[in-house]
């Protein structure tokens, strides 16, 4: 109970803060349109940002976002990144009211991001579990995935009695200061944020908007059929129900499961096409990219993105993708990003039986189409090797 009614006190906490921060955006917003008109025109979002770009990793749990993440966390030390930093968010917004309600989640996953790419970490910390001693903590998530957070500019001295479970692996530091990562990120020519947790790319659109930021959204997509097969392999404890179809085709299905998939299918899919109609609030911020496009032709298409953020494309991101492309079979854990991803990508076709195919071809049809990935009419179809189920597309 005491747990509980604690929960609800922060959560009120919570929408306290965002309410005051949105009084402050929108009072900075009400400033900026009283200008003059002069000042106003030359108030050019990049300008106002200072040439810095903003870019944020849109995509849904086994799409591969680690692995396209590496490509702007291994840019190296003008780049400041983040690794899901709205794990936290969700977890807590989850304990609180039994399972995440995308209405209420939605406006904080926006305000920790806002906040998190002017480089402040005060709105996220509410959600860190434990709560971080002056701004300090040893429970960020995944912070080993951040090249950012492992500088030495932001690595404390370490400390043998302070237990870190996600500490950084190339050096030893103590738990992360989050003032010292604030003043790195305040450096940083510009900033990355991955994040598997955004429903909706509309509601993010006050952040399109704050001429602080020049933002970028690159939404990440790939096929739901394979999406399905490696959350049966990672996720093998939620996706029971879908493991026990795949060995019996008796088993009557649960209407209740393949409702979650379509909507997680639907939000997909509403995403991307506000994103490809180009609304005035998103022109030049939105780019599409197909997981498996990625894996056929790494090197082309993280050209591509960089070209679209606008920002040079280095030697170091090229040779970290082609020794994490083409190297071994070497497997290291469910979420290793190191892989011969041509062969990978049409993979799941011979791990996920035929039943399981229609269903999610049923409750996924339109965003299949959307993206290019073909219908597998039968069974023969889906494993024969000389048949792609991926069109071949250019989107914008
Ligand atoms: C989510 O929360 C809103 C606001 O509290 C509520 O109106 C809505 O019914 C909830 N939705 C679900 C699916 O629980
Ligand atoms: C964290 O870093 C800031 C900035 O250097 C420093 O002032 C503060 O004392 C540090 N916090 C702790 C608890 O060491
Ligand atoms: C990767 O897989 C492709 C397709 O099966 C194959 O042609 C290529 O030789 C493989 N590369 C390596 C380095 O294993
Ligand atoms: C696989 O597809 C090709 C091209 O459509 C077709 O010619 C071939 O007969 C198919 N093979 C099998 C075993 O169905």
């Amino acid at each position: 109970m005491r747990i509980k009614y604690s929960i609800s006190v922060i959560f009120i906490v919570v929408l306290v803060i965002i309410e005051k921060e949105n009084n402050i955006i929108s009072k900075v917003s009400e400033k900026l349109v009283n200008l003059p008109r002069s000042i106003q025109q030359s108030v050019s979002p990049a300008s106002a940002s200072g040439g810095r770009k903003h870019i944020l990793l849109l995509a849904t749990t086994r799409s591969g976002s680690s692995f396209v993440g590496e490509f702007f966390n291994q840019q190296g030390s003008n780049m400041f990144y983040l690794f899901e930093p709205l794990w936290h968010v969700g977890r807590m917004l989850s304990v609180e009211m039994d399972g995440t309600n995308a209405t209420v989640a939605g406006p904080v996953y926006r305000d920790v991001l806002h906040q998190l790419f002017l480089c402040d970490f005060s709105l996220l910390e509410i959600f860190i579990k434990p709560p971080p001693k002056d701004h300090v903590t040893a429970a960020l998530f995944r912070r080993y995935s951040s090249q950012s957070l492992c500088e030495e500019s932001i690595c404390s001295p370490f400390d043998r009695k302070a237990f870190e479970k996600f500490h950084c692996l190339e050096r030893r530091c103590g738990p992360l200061n989050l003032t010292l990562a604030s003043q790195s990120c305040m450096q940083k020519k510009h900033h990355v944020i991955k994040s598997v947790r955004v429903q909706q790319l509309e509601t993010l659109r006050s952040l399109a908007e704050d001429p602080r930021l020049d933002m970028k959204f690159i939404q990440l997509v790939r096929d739901p059929r394979a999406v399905l097969a490696s959350r049966m392999v990672a996720f093998s404890r939620e996706y029971k129900i879908w493991k026990r179809w795949a060995m019996d085709e008796d088993l009557p299905v649960d209407e209740d499961e393949v409702r979650k998939l379509k909507e997680n299918c639907d939000n997909i899919r509403m995403s991307a096409e506000i994103g490809l109609e180009q609304p005035p609030w998103l022109r030049g911020r939105y780019m599409l990219v197909r997981y498996e496009d990625i894996a056929r032709f790494p090197i082309a298409k993280a050209a591509e993105m960089y070209g679209f953020i606008g920002i040079p494309f280095t030697a170091t991101v090229e040779e970290w993708i082609l020794k994490n492309t083409q190297a071994s079979k070497k497997v290291r854990g469910v979420y290793s990003t190191q892989r011969n991803s041509s062969e990978q990508v049409e993979k799941w076709r011979f791990s996920i039986p035929f039943k399981l195919v229609q269903l999610v071809q049923k409750a996924c049809g339109p965003t299949m189409t959307l993206f290019g990935y073909k219908f597998a009419e039968n069974k023969d179809m889906l494993i024969n090797k000389s048949v792609s189920l991926i069109e071949e597309r250019t989107f914008l």
